[in-house]
């Protein structure tokens, strides 16, 4: 057991859900602290009963901390790891800095469990649309081995943490009301619209968050050969993307293999019904810590080209509950040895 547990970042979006989650799951610890910036400093969160104050992250605040999820902004993510290592202090990782560090494991309990225990003193979980991605790819990978994924993605707000779900709230209100809103966390007007730009432009035309899908799913299934051309698009939705998903695999696999094999896989669950009008949408989704997958379906352009829609709560198992799934791991290794 870890004994002394902290959330780095434990006021924001996914931290919220951190908090939320270790309590459902009566994760085992002795102590659990909260840090955040100087701005949160000092502010009380209750905690199963019992109030804690936010400290401020400083190197000397790692001392004593056995375990520590971080969910901050990469360039907080790239300062405090090292502060946290030379404490002693094993980090799991929800930001993006240390996903594609060689050194460092990406790891989605469902997927590519035994590579949690190669970490060096931190170990990374995936950008939240790769991960209901990968989620989905894995009992199709093991059964017929996929070459190849087109992906389109349906992105909520919260991706981009409170300030992007509280954008979403003031520039609809703004839209109906007919008044000028100026957009902060978003490049452009979030409230009836699409926005086909996640982070910068980062390589041949892609932005930094298609190239985040591109490579770490190379990484977690450990396989370079694997292509994806991913399009990633912000939509005025509050929480949970969504994805259209192509994979093509080297063995034919029929729309009813894969409803059987997504239906047999731990952490998804099959909502396709599309003569009654059922599929996953994001508002069912939300608070869930499954990945739904629905339009199943034969490709119609490719000999074996498979076709689905997959929603899931990004703040969950695209952030928070993976986390926490690592945490559980380490956990329950650590009890075994
Ligand atoms: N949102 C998602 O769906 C999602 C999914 C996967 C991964 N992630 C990643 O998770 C991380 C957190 O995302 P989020 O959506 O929760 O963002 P957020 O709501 O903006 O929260 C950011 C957190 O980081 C803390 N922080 C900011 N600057 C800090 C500093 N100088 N020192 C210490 N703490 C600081 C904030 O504390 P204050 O409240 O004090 O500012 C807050 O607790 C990001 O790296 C994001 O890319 C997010």
């Amino acid at each position: 057991m870890f004994e002394t547990i902290a959330i780095v970042g434990a006021t924001g979006a996914v931290g919220r859900i951190i908090r939320q989650l270790l309590a459902e799951r009566n994760f085992p610890h002795k102590r659990i602290r909260f840090l955040a910036s100087a701005r949160s400093a000092g502010t009380t969160i209750d905690f199963q009963g019992t109030t804690i104050e936010v400290e401020e992250m400083t190197p000397a605040a790692f001392e004593g901390i056995d375990l520590a999820i971080g969910s901050t902004p990469d360039p907080i993510a790239k300062e405090f790891v090292p502060w946290a290592k030379a404490a002693g202090c094993l980090v799991v990782d929800e930001s993006g800095y240390w996903r594609m560090d060689a050194e460092v494991p990406l790891v989605v309990p469902e997927v590519n469990p035994e590579a949690a225990f190669t970490h060096k003193g931190v170990i990374a979980s995936p950008n939240c649309s790769t991960t209901q991605m990968v989620l989905a790819m894995k009992p199709l990978h093991d059964a017929g081995r996929i070459k190849r994924v087109v992906v389109s993605t349906y992105q909520a707000t919260s991706g981009a943490g409170v300030g992007g779900q509280a954008e979403l709230i003031d520039a609809s209100r703004a839209a109906l009301a007919g008044s000028d809103h100026t957009p902060t966390t978003f490049a452009h007007p979030i409230a009836f619209n699409l926005i086909p730009q996640i982070g910068s432009l980062k390589h041949a035309g892609y932005t930094s968050e298609e190239m985040k899908m591109v490579f770490e799913t190379q990484k977690i299934f450990a396989d370079p050969t694997i292509k994806v051309c991913p399009t990633c698009v912000r939509a005025p939705v509050s929480n949970c993307h969504s994805e259209s998903i192509l994979v093509e695999t080297e063995k034919k696999i029929t729309a009813e293999q894969a409803r059987a094999l997504f239906a047999a896989t731990p952490g998804l669950r099959v909502v396709d019904d599309l003569a009654n009008g059922v599929y996953p949408m994001p508002r069912d989704c939300d608070g869930s810590d499954d990945t739904f997958i629905g339009r199943i379906r034969e490709d119609l352009s490719s000999d074996n080209g498979l076709a689905f829609w997959c929603v899931s709560d990004n703040l969950r198992k695209g952030a928070a509950t993976n986390a926490v799934q690592i945490a559980e791991l380490l956990t329950k290794h650590s009890a075994a040895v």
